[in-house]
């Protein structure tokens, strides 16, 4: 292991005087040039010491929402019969400003993710401080340490366009740096997963090529052929050498932050395929010791490509199932329909039961962005010129746009109480992307403030699970530096300046208009009685994911307020009926 060097093409560590803070506005100095010959002490020693124990390394590059859980999952598995632990994990992370506190925050035994399911905290407590079967790095060369690589490297898919999928690109950049920094680094013997979300062909296209070539540049392998025929599958599988031919697999996540977070990575179905038969074995063997396979049984492909499509099958039928939907929500609006009777009303079919109804925008960090890293890599990797792709990505344009409308509906909601969006307040409640979660990435929520701040209102928000609104309040720089959605939109400055509120009762003090953007819990339990005295006069109400009953929208009515719903057509005909019974 060179424990001076720093990786090539990344700053193993900082300049000293640079910091990292943490969500919670704890802050950490970067590790300068001289902690890292220290910390990879470190690491050696406690390397040697789980050997002894006969464990194996794993090294989980990325401890971000679904690598940080994993490290966890993998660092709590045990042998079946004798229950001891299986292996040893570091989490592998990058020192950057935005990142590098998750490190510290795992070294004590403290999750890097906020989470809703009581499992995380201790999972990742017991692991660090009782087991002892888990650590957190920043130096890269704890992969050469290591017996197993799972890569959880974000891949992210910038869009130039709102509403415009293909004008956009896959950035697998971060995905082939810690690709050539792998390849540079393990042991030939090391089985290196995939975890990643990737483009289709990422794996045997992108992958494969970098460690075979960082092997080679090592003097680890001598096999430079490349399969010959593209039509035959099975001579796709990459011929193999034992000891030279890179190791590697994809396995694809289905983790779903929310109450049942570490469940959705233990106890769920797997996929998986590998490049050669020596890795596919490897692969097999190390899921099934982590995984609940017994329970969960482990679907095996032949060719990582089949594992990477998948993944993004499975993501673009979900997408395209809720884009389906916004033309029926917008014809329910207009024809006095309630489309959260009918969907429900064709729920019991079993044939028909996953039909769900579309909230303001389909969010969360995959289903936007899956898609288009398949068209992608259909263009680019694959090199196809024909335009095969329709559904796909309309599905996601519908999806991006949706919660343009539900701007729509708070202007029409206010007109009707004769009022305008410029000159009004108004409460969002939901910041996050789905129910019972605080994950605000490409949440509807965030289109309809952006658009109701160009359109001059004022806006406050409340969340129960949301402390800090990172999507707005650091909007230069978060996702990415010129990646917010704010460029989009215009009057978008003070948006920087957001805090969430503290209280519902203070985010609903005096506003205008409420809109009920995510279904959390404690807003399903609220009546319109307590809304409108937190209020302390009638205003717009607008419901986005069919949180209020029949009975609710005639109270509200009853009280004065005006309300709209996406796909709510039969909000009118309540309405006349109420007027009628007040007459
Ligand atoms: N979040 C979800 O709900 C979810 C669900 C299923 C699949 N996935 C997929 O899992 C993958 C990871 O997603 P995520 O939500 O964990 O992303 P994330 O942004 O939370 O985490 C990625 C982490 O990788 C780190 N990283 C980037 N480059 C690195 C490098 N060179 N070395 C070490 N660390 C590096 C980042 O700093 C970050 O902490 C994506 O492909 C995503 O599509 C996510």
């Amino acid at each position: 292991m060179n424990s001076t060097s720093h990786p090539p093409g990344t700053n193993a560590t900082q300049p000293r005087g640079q910091v990292s803070v943490s969500p919670e506005g704890e802050v950490f100095s970067l590790p300068t040039p001289s902690d890292l010959a220290q910390e990879n002490q470190r690491l050696q020693e406690l390397v040697r010491a789980q050997r002894a124990l006969g464990r194996e390394i794993v090294v989980v590059m990325g401890v971000g929402f679904v690598g940080a859980v994993m490290a966890g999952v993998v660092a709590d598995a045990v042998h079946r019969e004798t229950g001891e632990p299986l292996y040893f994990v570091i989490g592998m992370q990058r020192p950057s400003p935005r990142s590098y506190w998750k490190i510290p925050y795992l070294n004590r035994g403290q999750a890097p993710v906020e989470a809703e399911d009581p499992e995380v905290a201790p999972l990742i407590a017991r692991c660090v401080n009782e087991k002892q079967t888990m650590t957190a790095t920043f130096s890269y060369d704890a992969l050469a340490l290591a017996d197993i690589v799972v890569v959880d490297v974000q891949c992210d898919y910038h869009k130039n366009a709102l509403g415009d999928v293909r004008d956009g690109h896959a950035e697998i950049r971060a995905l082939e740096e810690s690709l050539k920094i792998i390849g540079k680094k393990i042991a030939p013997h090391c089985l290196v997963v995939i975890e990643t979300t990737v483009p289709p062909g990422t794996t045997e296209y992108v992958a494969y090529p970098i460690l075979k070539k960082a092997f080679e540049a090592r003097g680890l392998s001598v096999n430079l052929d490349v399969p010959e025929n593209d039509q035959n599958s099975e001579k796709l599988v990459l011929e193999h050498q034992p000891g030279v031919e890179p190791l590697l697999a994809h396995s694809y996540e289905r983790v779903m932050p929310g109450r049942e977070y570490v469940a959705s990575i233990r106890d769920f179905w797997r996929v998986c395929a590998a490049t050669n038969p020596e890795a596919r074995d490897k692969v097999v063997r190390f899921l099934s010791n982590v995984l609940n396979v017994e329970k969960y049984p482990l679907t095996v492909l032949d060719r990582p490509i089949e594992s990477e499509t998948c993944k993004i099958v499975e993501n673009s039928y979900r997408a395209t199932i809720l884009a389906f939907m916004d033309e029926w929500s917008r014809f329910s609006e207009r024809n006095g329909v309630d489309l959260l009777k009918v969907i429900e009303a064709i729920k019991v079919r079993p044939t028909h039961d996953n039909m769900i109804f579309p909230g303001p925008g389909i969010g969360g960090y995959c289903l936007p962005k899956d898609g288009g890293l398949g068209v992608w890599a259909y263009n680019t990797l694959m090199g196809f010129e024909d335009d095969i792709f329709k559904i796909t990505p309309l599905a996601i344009d519908i999806n991006d746009t949706r919660s343009l409308h539900v701007a729509q509906l708070v202007r029409d909601a206010l007109r009707n109480m004769g009022r305008i969006v410029a000159a009004s307040r108004v409460a969002i409640l939901g910041a996050s992307y789905r129910q019972d979660v605080g994950d605000t990435r490409y949440s509807g929520s965030e289109i309809v403030v952006r658009k109701i701040a160009e359109m001059g209102g004022e806006i406050v928000v409340h969340d129960p699970y949301v402390k800090r609104w990172w999507e707005l309040e650091r909007q230069e720089s978060y996702p990415g530096p010129g990646k917010s959605w704010a460029r989009f939109f215009r009057n978008q400055e003070g948006l920087s300046n957001l805090k969430m509120a503290e209280d519902l009762a203070s985010a609903l003090a005096g506003v205008d208009a409420v809109v009920l953007a995510v279904p959390h819990q404690p807003y399903k339990a609220l009546t319109p009685d307590q809304v409108v005295e937190m209020i302390g006069a009638p205003a717009a109400i607008v419901d986005c994911f069919g949180l209020l009953t029949d009975e609710h929208i005639a109270r509200y009515f009853e009280l004065g307020c005006e309300v709209k719903g996406l796909g709510r057509g039969h909000i009118q005909r309540i309405k006349k009926q109420v007027k009628n019974s007040i007459k």
